[in-house]
């Protein structure tokens, strides 16, 4: 079943009406509580300027990192109100109070054609727990509710579910119907050749998308550090890689019931540690040294990568190839958003999971040219793995397809 979408609405519905919006503007800071990345605000964008061009009037729901069901004011979304407002060209307004009494009072007054952000939801004590009164008390703030917030649909919490119980129509932002489409159509209609990328450190926490991705992809291409405990797996010596040693015999049935639908890389880029990137040096798989980290696939395995890229229709990659943030060791992670790039001018529908491949594309200057970037790191992980969304799930269904 599809989700209602905020495109649904008549205009009717919409004009002049307090539209409460769940976005997720958790984003960076610096020590000076500067942004320090604006993609997320940038994203909720679309959906504000749809309301504002039908009449409607938005009220900007929140969290900012976790502050712990209290006020902390390096987590105040005061710069992120600010930011919003420089993007969009307009002045948003910005209620600092957590009385959701007098947050009712600034709702009720915001005028046509103006913007309001309301302080970070995890201010409020019931938030995370998803206390009933609280999700009460957020729906009084709006005559319909527009969940945006795909990166934290994966939390049950008052101003992502909530406040569902209590509010209709209930509906997705452009942004939301977007994540879906793209990570929902991947998952279920793929054009084949599908190609999925895994990296990151471990597989601990990639389990559950393995599982659901192999029955679906033609190729898996694993990199990461999680390449050395199927290493492990296969008897290989792994220096001083990081391997979790209670999922080697996981990572053998992997092996073992996958036939050769995984694909390991076939040489890393290994040194004694990240802090001695000047003797970084490439190896084959079966000849990590002892004393030495394999941090990035090796270029042989960037090549042939690149290559099972090039010939796929659908790409999901998940997690970074090495330790991007320290060249020499972003060379795989460079090739694959790359070879990412190049398939996409051919018509391939690329898709870049959250968190950290994100940053890894947009530190490449690629962050354009793929088909999607998903705002969502947990939340993309845990709709790969096929669970439930929460934030979803609240939502009003759409037409059956
Ligand atoms: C994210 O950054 O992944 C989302 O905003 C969710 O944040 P959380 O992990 O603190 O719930």
């Amino acid at each position: 079943m599809k989700k209602r979408t905020v495109r649904q609405l008549s205009d009717d519905e919409l004009r002049d009406k307090r539209v409460l919006v769940r976005a997720d503007l958790n984003v960076p800071l610096d020590d000076h509580c500067e942004v320090t990345d604006d993609t997320r605000i940038r994203a909720s964008i679309p959906t504000l300027r749809y309301l504002l061009e039908r009449g409607a009037r938005p009220i900007v729901l929140s969290h900012l990192g976790r502050p712990k069901g209290k006020p902390d004011p390096k987590y105040s979304l005061q710069p992120v109100a600010k930011r919003l407002g420089e993007l969009m060209g307009m002045k948003v307004g910005f209620v600092e109070t957590t009385d959701t009494d007098e947050a009712m009072k600034c709702s009720n007054s915001i005028s046509t054609g103006e913007v309001l952000v309301l302080e970070n939801t995890r201010f409020l004590g019931g938030e995370e727990t998803n206390d009933p009164r609280l999700g009460r008390a957020l729906s009084a703030l709006g005559d319909v509710f527009v969940n945006d917030a795909f990166g934290a649909a994966h939390r049950a919490h008052a101003s992502t579910a909530g406040v569902c119980e209590y509010i209709r129509p209930a509906v997705a932002g452009l942004l939301m119907e977007r994540e879906l489409d793209y990570l929902g159509r991947a998952l279920a209609s793929p054009a084949h050749p599908f190609v999925s990328i895994l990296g990151g450190s471990k597989i601990s926490g990639k389990i559950d998308v393995i599982a659901q991705l192999l029955p679906k992809v033609d190729a898996m291409l694993i990199g990461g550090a999680m390449a050395c405990t199927f290493f492990r797996a296969m008897g290989l010596e792994t220096g001083t890689s990081l391997v979790e040693e209670d999922r080697i015999g996981m990572a053998r049935e992997l092996l073992d019931s996958a036939g050769t639908r995984i694909i390991l890389p076939h040489d890393a880029l290994v040194a004694p540690s990240v802090e001695r990137p000047d003797v970084a040096h490439a190896v084959a798989r079966n000849a990590i040294p002892a004393g030495e980290a394999m941090l990035d696939i090796g270029p042989r395995t960037a090549e042939s990568y690149s290559r099972a890229i090039a010939a796929a229709k659908t790409v999901i990659w998940n997690g970074p190839m090495g330790v991007f943030e320290t060249p020499p060791f972003d060379k795989g992670t460079l090739a694959i958003a790359h070879a990412m790039a190049e398939v996409t001018k051919r018509g391939a529908v690329t898709i870049v999971g959250g968190g950290d491949s994100a940053a890894a594309v947009a530190q490449a200057g690629l962050a354009d040219s793929v088909s999607h970037v998903s705002t969502g790191g947990g939340a993309s992980l845990e709709f790969l793995e096929g669970k439930a969304l929460p934030g979803v799930e609240a939502l009003d269904d759409g037409e059956a397809e």
